[in-house]
């Protein structure tokens, strides 16, 4: 480049850059002229109506709330576990208090879903109304999003008297999602209790309310069940794992044993502190297929009666559970069992996602199951499982979930559809009126690469960059309103193969993650791509706080990109 043309150009993107901050204001939409920098709330709330001044937090600041509403208990522990230990300051209940009051208030008759608050931020005063502690918890995460990032310090922070400052606004906000999901596949890698309280409490943080934990696999069973201990004695542990991406040509291995699972002690505890954080987990047990794991300990429950091997490496298997004999059933019925005394979650999901019909095809028993039953093929055995499965939780009270490929056959009768090979399976299930909850690869695999695959860790491929993600619609243009109804929400999946341990869970979860929750909360007409990157920008540092290992992407890149 000569140098004339170096000086040219130079003054010519001068004048650009100039031109840019006259119309840049222009450009943008009106809700940014918010200065959202001082609000880094995400999901973006329904309604914010900016105010003058700020609420100092001070160890004088007290509570207030009705100790005779139980309900509101949980959320003033959590205030105190979260904001008592960077401030110093104990927030003692007082209802006598006029002033540097924080009150927290519960109306029967507040309008809105499950969820919706109310928050009215003021110099000398702050009001919390809601009409359920899950919104009191929401509008105390909104605070916690307001505070300086130092809040998230799990140790007394030095700071000035006049550090822990909240901008007075005025915010009603609510979901429009009833499901706001976040999953994480346990089964590939385990990951220790510490880290799935975390995981938990950041889903929490975005107001996310549903945590799916994928816990059986090909790969590995990772939960204990007390009638069949092999489960996790065998089922829990393979000899060594694959090194590198499944798709080499040359198989390498590590010669490393590798294994893990959570007792029902574990459980026990991760189920409470997610219940503390208005989160419902809901547990996956995976059948017929990716069970693996589950016929190494049992080989019984198998077509061919084994010996199997917990997998090594990553795909999807030939060797699934025998749909033909009762002793399947059996089984299935009792570990589901275990599963509901440890988890109050209304909805079991069973998976139900890629299962070879080779084994079913081969097995005499399977088709003796094909001919008594008058089904017509494998499919139709596939959706039989399920049918028998459905029943069976369906008189404890609870409801199916299952991957998109449950409606293979016919749909068991209540059964809720995953949609995640595409947004048909959702759409499909809607119309025969069954909720739905999306998760298409498309836009919810966290798994995929978030930027050039030449400057990322390896990963399973794909690409889904924050942007599209934000860009997520989860009801299909195809729907009625009607149909529409159906659609409950939509869910941001973490599978696991490639993701070796947690600090990579976190990289490729957030802050995709963050815009998930954006567009399972924000009203649609409120989304706004830019205003989500200003507020992202002071979100990250709570995260950073937090020492959440979030992908740092060049903002650039991620507003530039371009994806289809
Ligand atoms: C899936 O990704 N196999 C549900
Ligand atoms: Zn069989």
């Amino acid at each position: 480049m000569s140098p004339k043309f170096f000086s040219a150009s130079k003054s010519f993107f001068f004048y650009l850059i100039i031109l840019g901050i006259f119309l840049w204001p222009s450009c943008r939409p009106k809700e940014a002229k918010i200065p959202e920098a001082r609000y880094p709330i995400i999901p973006q709330p329904t309604q914010l109506t900016p105010q003058e001044g700020e609420f100092t937090l001070s160890s004088t600041t007290a509570l207030k709330y009705s100790s005779a509403e139980s309900n509101v208990e949980p959320v003033i522990n959590f205030w105190r576990e979260r904001f008592t230990p960077p401030t110093g300051f104990v927030f003692p209940l007082n209802n006598d208090q006029e002033t540097n009051v924080i009150q927290f208030g519960l109306t029967a008759s507040f309008p809105g879903p499950e969820g919706s608050y109310k928050l009215v931020i003021e110099p000398k005063h702050i009001l919390i109304q809601a009409g359920s502690a899950r919104g009191l918890f929401y509008g105390v995460q909104t605070l916690r999003q307001l505070l300086p990032p130092a809040i998230e310090s799990r140790d007394k922070v030095e700071v000035e008297d006049s550090f822990w400052k909240i901008p007075c606004a005025i915010i009603e906000d609510s979901p429009r999602f009833k499901y706001r999901g976040l999953h994480l596949d346990v089964g590939r890698h385990f990951f220790p209790v510490q880290f799935i309280k975390k995981y938990i409490d950041l889903i929490a943080y975005l107001k996310l309310n549903y945590f799916h934990w994928h816990l059986t696999e090909d790969q590995g069973w990772r939960l204990e069940i007390k009638r069949y201990p092999l489960l996790t004695k065998t089922g829990a542990f393979r000899k060594q794992t694959l090194v590198g991406h499944a798709r080499q040509k040359l198989p390498v291995y590590d010669g490393i044993p590798y294994g893990g699972y959570y007792s029902q002690e574990d459980v026990h505890e991760i189920v409470a502190y997610a219940r503390q954080r208005f989160v419902t987990i809901i547990p996956e047990i995976e059948m017929p297929g990716h069970s693996l794991a589950a016929l190494a300990a049992y080989p019984h429950l198998g077509c061919t009666k084994g010996p199997y091997q917990v997998a090594q490496t990553w795909g999807v298997f030939e060797d699934v559970y025998c749909a033909g004999q009762e002793e399947t059933f059996e089984f299935l019925v009792n570990v589901l069992s275990e599963v509901i005394e440890l988890f109050p979650s209304e909805y079991i999901h069973i998976g139900g996602d890629e299962v070879p019909k080779k084994r079913w095809q081969e097995c005499p028993r399977c088709q003796q199951r094909i001919n008594e039953e008058g089904l017509k093929d494998e499919a139709e055995l596939q959706s039989y499982f399920i049918r028998r499965i459905e029943k069976f939780l369906h008189q404890k009270g609870r409801r199916l979930i299952g991957w998109d490929e449950i409606l293979e056959g016919g749909l068991a009768p209540e059964a809720i559809v995953m949609s995640w090979r595409g947004t048909e399976g959702g759409i499909e299930a809607a119309r025969q009126k069954h909720y739905v909850i999306m998760t298409p690869y498309s836009h919810c695999y966290f798994d995929y690469y978030q930027a050039d695959p030449r400057t990322q860790p390896l990963a399973i491929g794909g690409f889904l960059p924050l942007k599209k993600v934000y860009s997520f619609e989860p009801i299909p243009a195809e729907l009625t309103s009607e149909e529409a109804q159906y659609i409950l929400g939509a869910q941001g999946n973490v599978w696991t193969e490639y993701l070796l341990n947690e600090k990579y869970v976190e990289y490729m979860a957030f802050p995709r993650a963050c815009a998930l929750a954006e567009v399972t909360w924000t009203p649609k007409e409120k989304k706004d791509w830019w205003g989500f990157l200003s507020r992202l920008s002071g979100f990250l540092r709570h995260l950073e706080a937090l020492d959440v290992n979030y992908f740092r992407g060049n903002v650039d890149e991620l507003i530039t990109q371009d994806f289809d």
